[in-house]
């Protein structure tokens, strides 16, 4: 969960670039992200974040029974920019945010959002409402390119905080030997592993399929179930310019005035020739 995130990591973000989600979340699925190309200062615009997944498939629940997947999402923006506040949201946009619940990271960091856990078969794409800073106003904002990284889940994790693995991952035998009982109790197999130095009992919560049974010999570390995991995170970057409207009104009267010198210059051609043929004499 974004929080387990929230609680153990002052950055989402690692030196490396890594995002720390990936710590827990251990396969790998795609994301996508869109912003506009640009954006004015003291402006409300979206970034559309997609978590691809096929709805039809179910993942292991705590319980061990099967289960809908949800989504999460990290946007980390560039510093100055953060959510919208509600008022300064535009009714159309408010449509496709419907009563999704977004939340800054830390105090420290209200450029970096979170949302999640939600439904993921209503959230496969989920839309930020993003305020743009205002160089005039914010110190140490810019009309310059900026970085934006998105990282975000579709489905449980494999490890929690505490470094205890969840249902949802796949299960290693412990030691090299001959199993000889595997007994089912209600949360849990017991699989026992004769070794040379005596009997030891692995346990398997239910979710992950046990592929070994009574008589296999196993040894360190092979897989003794199946990896139940469906879901997957992901991370991407993407840009943003913070664009000068100054800047935009200076672009336009160049083009205008570049246009009209050009068509200046054909006339006066044409006036040109005209007066070398009323000139001519052959
Ligand atoms: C569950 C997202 C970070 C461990 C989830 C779920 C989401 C999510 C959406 C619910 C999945 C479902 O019910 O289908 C995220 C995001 C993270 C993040 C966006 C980063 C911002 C972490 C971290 C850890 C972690 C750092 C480990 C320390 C887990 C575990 C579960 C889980 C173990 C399953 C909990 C359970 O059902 O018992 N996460 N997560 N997550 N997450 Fe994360």
């Amino acid at each position: 969960y974004p929080i387990f995130a929230q609680q153990n990591y002052a950055s989402p973000r690692e030196a490396t670039g890594r995002i720390v989600c990936a710590n827990c979340h251990l396969a790998k699925k795609p994301v996508d992200i869109e912003v506009p190309q640009a954006v004015l200062p003291d402006t409300v615009f979206e970034a559309v974040v997609k978590i691809p997944y096929d709805t039809q498939v179910q993942q292991v629940l705590g319980n061990g029974k099967k289960g809908p997947l949800n989504v999460g999402a990290v946007l980390i923006l560039p510093e100055g920019f953060k959510l919208a506040p509600q008022d300064r949201i535009p009714e159309e946009m408010k449509s496709k945010i419907s009563n999704l619940y977004f939340q800054p990271y830390n105090a420290a960091n209200e450029n970096i959002l979170v949302i999640g856990p939600i439904p993921g078969d209503k959230n496969r794409e989920i839309v930020f409402p993003i305020l743009s800073p205002d160089p005039a106003k914010d110190k140490g904002t810019y009309f310059i390119k900026y970085p934006i990284s998105v990282g975000a889940n579709r489905g449980r994790g494999q490890v929690y905080p505490d470094g205890s693995k969840s249902n949802n991952t796949v299960y290693n035998a412990s030691v090299s030997g001959t199993i000889t009982d595997i007994i089912k109790e209600k949360k849990a197999y017991k699989i026992s592993i004769e070794t040379k130095d005596g009997t030891v009992v692995d346990t398997v919560p239910v979710g992950p399929e046990l592929i070994v049974a009574k008589g296999d010999t196993v040894v360190t570390g092979q897989p003794i179930t199946d990896n139940p995991n469906v879901g997957g995170f992901g991370q991407m970057d993407t840009e943003v310019v913070l664009q000068n409207p100054v800047r935009i009104k200076w672009l336009i009267a160049f083009l205008i005035l570049s246009t009209l010198g050009q068509v200046f210059l054909v006339l006066k051609k044409k006036q040109f020739e005209r007066v070398q043929i009323a000139e001519s004499n052959f």
